[in-house]
């Protein structure tokens, strides 16, 4: 049976997502400082086809008219980040007025339209100038990022209601400082253990600041999240299923909801005993309005002496003869159910947002236009699994898909596109995909429903 954006209720919120790096390009315009993944993009052999976001896909020249497309598909919420180093180019001290400005106009034009913004305020573009002070491995980070985010509530509070104070801390932790795959490109344990303890504390530390200079404002943050399962019932793999399990779902969600670190579980782990310092398991809790769950796919995990310190690695989903996207992620629906009923039965999660949700395929323009029955077909499926995991209780009141416009996908450049909408890269042309018309009438359901009261 089909699904209606209706079915989900009416206070149900529906949005598409995106981030700063990813989209918004003029990387050296306007007093913008460099941002870690500037400079990482720079060293060869780290990104497809030698890509990189310097240009992105124009957002930060294209605003408005991406607003107003937006608007035609009765998108009625945003999700998009903030570049720290356009706003603060040193990371720390003097702000860039033109930076300020920028965002004052993408908030100010959304509300225009009728379109709320949710705004990330880290999704991984760290101010090149705080990487040469270590980065996320320097403790002093949890100031700088505090003083960042009072910053912005300051500057943008007053208009946005919605916030998100870290995108995927395990993501930007995992690849970032410990297999070296995104910027800043640093690797092994000696960097990622210090990196998961100073932005867990920075999470936390930075949710505190919001709600002390505005208690009124909504805060949560975004967690990856996918069901992991063992590749058979051998107790080698479901101990290393178990392993991948910590880290992907649990390493930042317990600390923030009072539970330590799950570092019984996962031997390795001890190794983050060594920053804690007195107090710390009382600075990492906060109270979040909502957690933001991302969910693409699901991990098939076997044993394997050869990765160190986890002996597990992942069954890439061509190897296992099962629907796939572009990224080799398997097409998976049951795994936005399975971690909706699983983060929703941890005690303090008491509202979980959808945060990022889509897919990536090999669309190609035929006459002007782009037909994607298979991301329709995805958004239907996981659409429906996040419909029955609500009427069977589990308090989800939001989907945003990921993403608006296709875009730069990390270490995969544009080779990979997300979007509901399609960019021609050398001309910057907009084409809305058939999922694009697709998300427009399915959210039409939803006016129309509003509108018979
Ligand atoms: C990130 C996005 C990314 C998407 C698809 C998420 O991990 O937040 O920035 O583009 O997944 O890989």
């Amino acid at each position: 049976m089909p699904i209606h954006s209706s079915d989900f209720g009416k206070e149900f919120t529906w949005g598409v997502a995106s981030s700063a790096y990813q989209t918004e390009g003029a990387y050296l315009e306007d007093g913008k400082g460099l941002s870690v993944w500037d400079v990482f993009t720079r060293q060869a052999g780290k990104i497809k086809g030698g890509d990189n976001g310097n240009q992105g896909v124009h957002f930060y020249h294209r605003y408005i008219q991406d607003i107003i497309l937006m608007q035609f598909l009765n998108v009625k919420n945003f999700r998009f980040s903030l570049s720290w180093p356009r706003l603060l180019p040193e990371g720390i001290g003097k702000p860039n007025e033109k930076g300020i400005d920028f965002y004052n106009a993408v908030i100010d034009f959304c509300l225009e339209c009728g379109i709320e913004p949710w705004v990330t305020l880290y999704h991984w573009d760290l101010p090149q100038a705080l990487e040469e002070k270590g980065g996320w491995t320097n403790r002093d980070v949890v100031h700088w990022f505090e003083d960042y985010v009072a910053f912005c509530i300051q500057q943008f509070g007053d208009r946005v209601r919605h916030w998100m104070v870290l995108n995927e801390p395990m993501a930007f932790t995992g690849a970032g400082y410990f297999l070296g795959l995104h910027a800043p490109g640093k690797k092994g344990l000696g960097n990622f253990l210090p990196a998961v303890h100073h932005a867990s504390l920075s999470l936390a530390a930075g949710a505190r600041t919001i709600k002390t200079l505005n208690h009124n404002l909504i805060v949560g943050s975004t967690f990856s999240c996918s069901p992991v399962d063992p590749v058979d019932r051998a107790v080698l793999s479901q101990e290393a299923a178990q392993r991948v399990d910590v880290l992907s779902n649990r390493l930042f969600i317990e600390p923030l909801l009072g539970l330590g670190y799950p570092w019984q579980d996962v031997k390795v782990l001890q190794g983050l005993e060594r920053y804690m310092k007195a107090g710390d398991e009382n600075l990492l809790k906060a109270n979040l309005d909502f957690i933001g769950l991302q969910n693409y796919t699901r991990e098939v995990v076997r044993h394997s002496t050869i990765m160190p310190y986890i002996n597990a690695r992942l069954v890439k989903a061509g190897k296992r003869n099962v629907p796939k996207t572009e990224m080799d992620w398997e097409i998976y629906p049951q795994g936005i159910y399975r971690v909706l009923k699983r983060f929703a039965s941890y005690k303090g999660v008491d509202k979980i947002i959808i945060t990022e949700n889509g897919a990536a395929f090999n669309d190609v323009p035929v006459n002007g236009s782009v037909d994607d029955p298979q991301r329709i077909r995805f958004y239907e499926e996981y659409l429906a699994q996040v419909l029955k995991a609500k009427r069977e209780g589990v308090n989800v009141q939001g989907y945003f898909a990921w993403s608006f416009t296709d875009n730069f996908e990390w270490a995969e450049g544009y080779s990979k596109r997300f979007g509901l909408v399609y960019v021609d890269y050398p001309t910057q042309r907009r084409i809305i995909k058939a999922s694009g018309f697709w998300f427009q009438q399915f959210l039409q359901s939803r006016a129309q429903y509003l509108r018979a009261g």
